[in-house]
């Protein structure tokens, strides 16, 4: 009978960038981890449900923004685009935006594989006239789009206000590669959340009913299960701020007490009040959001907000690429 290799076998089962980028965070000063390493099957749950949570306005707002702006927005596009959605998820408003725009083909970009073909298939099912062809990826690396979509005008789709995931020079970067893979001719419908009043920004990253400080804690659950780690999750508490002068909540775990845990075998410690960051959710102004797209190479062309303004959903299109003075 042959001997197990290795004893820690959860361990070596683990992603190697996520180990990388775990041990590297926890020796930055102020420790900080990437936010996509929240979405683990657990993670993702957990998000879905921030989505039902009474303070987390910024995807029911969206959702009817993009019911009450669709046929604006179909107007605008028109029939017969490709549609490439960045980050496809579990959306509800996936299938708003194609029953609206009438497109030829459906292309979700998605990291995790089994997530995107889960989804491909019931809006498959839904759409059936519809070309949909799934792209297992990582939509902040240039991304090659199926040769089917080749010579169609395509319009990017990234809801959510997922760029808010990042700092200003990291968005640009990925609105210029969208702009490269999209191509000339390209569209882009996306949602950017707005500034808003810190107590109401701060409690819709701390909900009353804690899922959002599940939904940080299950990180350092995450690596205690899949890096055979040993951090004591008591000794962390979840916290929500906004920094006035970088415009965006940050999340982070804060320890409650001194602690000394091991991480794939590694001996760390962290010392009460000290914290790792975990998030940024940037928001952005009316002429912030409209300055980062033309920074990113598109020009806005119409946007649609909600009654207070919460959330912003907004058209642009691809810039020529030599650009007039
Ligand atoms: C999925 C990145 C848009 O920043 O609002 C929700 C993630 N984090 N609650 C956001 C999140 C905590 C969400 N995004």
């Amino acid at each position: 009978m042959l001997k197990p290799e290795i004893e820690d076998g959860q361990a070596s089962l683990a992603n190697p960038t996520f180990r990388a980028d775990v041990l590297a965070g926890f020796a930055l000063r102020p420790r900080a981890i990437p936010a996509r390493w929240f979405y683990d099957h657990r993670g993702s749950e957990l998000f879905e449900s921030i989505t039902d949570q009474p303070e987390y306005y910024p995807t029911r707002t969206e959702t009817a923004i993009l019911r009450d702006a669709a046929a604006a927005i179909a107007e605008r596009v028109g029939p017969g685009r490709a549609v490439v959605e960045f980050g496809s998820g579990s959306s509800t408003k996936t299938p708003i935006l194609l029953q609206a725009v009438d497109p030829a083909a459906y292309v979700p970009i998605d990291i995790s594989g089994d997530f995107l073909r889960i989804s491909s298939a019931r809006l498959a099912q839904r759409f059936p006239g519809l070309l949909v062809l799934p792209v297992e990826g990582d939509f902040m690396r240039p991304i090659a789009l199926p040769a089917q979509v080749a010579d169609l005008p395509k319009l990017g789709f990234f809801p959510g206000s997922t760029i808010g995931n990042m700092v200003a020079a990291s968005s640009t970067d990925l609105l210029r590669a969208m702009r490269s893979s999209l191509g000339t001719g390209a569209m882009l419908l996306i949602g950017m959340d707005r500034i808003k009043d810190r107590a109401e920004l701060e409690r819709a990253y701390d909900d009353a009913a804690g899922v959002t400080a599940a939904f940080n804690v299950n990180l350092l659950e995450r690596i205690n299960r899949e890096l055979g780690a040993t951090i004591p999750i008591d000794a962390f508490r979840h916290r929500a701020i906004w920094n006035d002068d970088r415009a965006r909540i940050e999340m982070h775990l804060e320890a409650t007490r001194d602690a000394t845990f091991t991480i794939d075998g590694r001996p760390f410690a962290i010392t009460a009040g000290e914290t790792i960051h975990t998030e940024n959710s940037h928001k952005y102004g009316p002429r912030d959001a409209r300055l980062l797209l033309r920074a990113g190479g598109w020009t806005p062309v119409d946007e649609w907000t909600d009654p207070d303004d919460r959330f912003a959903l907004i058209l642009a299109e691809a810039q020529p690429q030599r650009l007039a003075p």
